[in-house]
């Protein structure tokens, strides 16, 4: 037991003693423990206050602890938390028509993690290849970004071009391709070469955990109609850019392009549980029938709950317009730093990222620690790129406080 603590009963010290002797050491995370969460801040057991700008992923878009979501969990949690879908419950029908009518898709499929439904989508995928478009079985084909980022499972890193990813990993799972990401014409020569057997194209709008690489306009759609022209799935991974991130409730909503299945989750529930879904209509999502997919917690009434009331939030506080106008200001406030170390700003809405030239020894990481230091939390992805991305409900005044520190903090690397 640590005296002096603001918050808990246990140091920031023997915390990180802690998992780093009991934990798996999969994670290299910054120096800092984090005891309470409100809003756009953290702050450590010791008291220290820390502007959030990581947002867990993007999984807290709408503010740490939110009172309406956390209000909604309290309620739901002293009635019913899960059933399984043994049973009926009271909350997922409800739920259901909310979220589908909220996107405008006639159903969804409701998991946990992330990785749990981009491996759905990719299952309803090969289900309407075989049943609907008719590919031979065991033939089908799902097409990905190179440099993408989908998760963890072994079919999703059969996808990944990234050595971290898949090294010791294998073997992977057959019937997955790659194409250059923000290159139609890429995408173009697969498909006509062996669209036949193409099940789905399954994109991130912007690719996140490749350092918030933003496509040409255009791109999106363009992949779009390709896909509608040989007859395969255009499906959006917008687990990260989605639910207002970037400044529309959808990246996809940048093109105007309805995806054929969408997949959501981190903000879908706020930050408190996890709960992912995909969304699509029903000459697709019928194609799973009764006893085929599933997960024990899938669509349990706790989530179901929480996450309506997250979508409602979303929509309440327009934390869309807000990302957008906030993203316009912020990309602009940063690009007037004038710094050898920073190469290049970029992003859309409220997902940004700074591309850091190494100078003197110091790289991104070397960054992070800084601006740690000063009261900002970040992290860095692929040593030069650090990801900048703060919940949605940050005020300007506190964004701008932000570019000064980020300022400061250049000028003192
Ligand atoms: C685009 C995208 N897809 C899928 C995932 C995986 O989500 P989870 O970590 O919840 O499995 C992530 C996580 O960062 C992501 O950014």
């Amino acid at each position: 037991m640590s005296n002096n603590l603001k918050y808990g009963s246990i140091s920031s010290r023997e915390s990180i003693e802690l998992e780093e002797k009991y934990g798996a050491h999969n994670y290299h995370p910054l120096p800092v423990v984090l005891a309470k969460g409100e809003g756009a801040f953290l702050w450590d057991p010791e008291g220290n206050k820390y502007f959030d700008f990581l947002s867990a992923y993007s999984a807290v878009n709408q503010g740490h602890c939110h009172p309406k979501i956390i209000q909604a969990l309290i309620d739901q949690a002293k009635e019913l938390t899960l059933t399984s879908r043994a049973f009926f419950n009271n909350k997922l029908g409800e739920y259901e028509k909310y979220i589908t009518e909220y996107f405008g898709y006639d159903m969804v499929l409701p998991m946990n993690s992330g990785a749990e439904a981009v491996e759905t989508a990719m299952k309803l995928a090969r289900k309407w290849a075989y049943n609907v478009k008719g590919v031979e079985p065991d033939r089908a084909i799902i097409i990905f970004a190179e440099n993408n980022f989908h998760g963890r499972t072994i079919s999703i890193i059969s996808a990944s071009s990234d050595p971290d990813c898949t090294e010791g990993f294998g073997p992977f799972t057959p019937g997955i391709a790659r194409v250059d990401y923000d290159d139609a014409n890429a995408l173009k020569v697969y498909l006509e070469k062996h669209g036949k057997n193409v099940a789905a194209f399954i994109v991130e709008p912007i690719q996140g955990e490749a350092g918030v690489f933003v496509p040409k306009d255009g791109y999106l759609k363009d992949c779009f109609n390709l896909c509608k022209e040989h007859n395969v799935l255009f499906v959006a991974d917008e687990i990260q850019t989605g639910l207002a991130r970037t400044g529309k409730l959808l990246a996809c909503d940048y093109d105007n392009v309805r995806p054929d299945m969408l997949i959501l989750g981190k903000a879908l529930s706020g930050g408190v549980l996890p709960v992912s879904a995909v969304l699509a209509d029903k000459e697709i999502m019928m194609q799973i029938k009764p006893g085929q997919h599933g997960s024990t917690y899938g669509g349990f009434p706790l989530a179901c709950a929480v996450a309506k009331a997250s979508l409602e939030v979303l929509k309440e506080e327009k934390l869309a317009e807000r990302a957008y106008d906030l993203g316009k200001k912020f990309r602009a406030a940063l690009r007037n730093i004038k710094h050898p170390m920073l190469k290049l700003v970029r992003g859309k809405g409220l997902l940004n990222a700074i591309i850091v030239e190494p100078k003197d020894g110091n790289e991104a990481w070397d960054v992070c620690l800084k601006l740690k230091e000063k009261g900002i939390l970040c992290k860095p992805t692929h040593r030069h790129i650090i990801r900048l991305a703060p919940p949605l409900v940050i005020t300007e005044e506190q964004l701008m406080e932000c570019v000064q520190i980020l300022t400061d903090v250049f000028n003192e690397m």
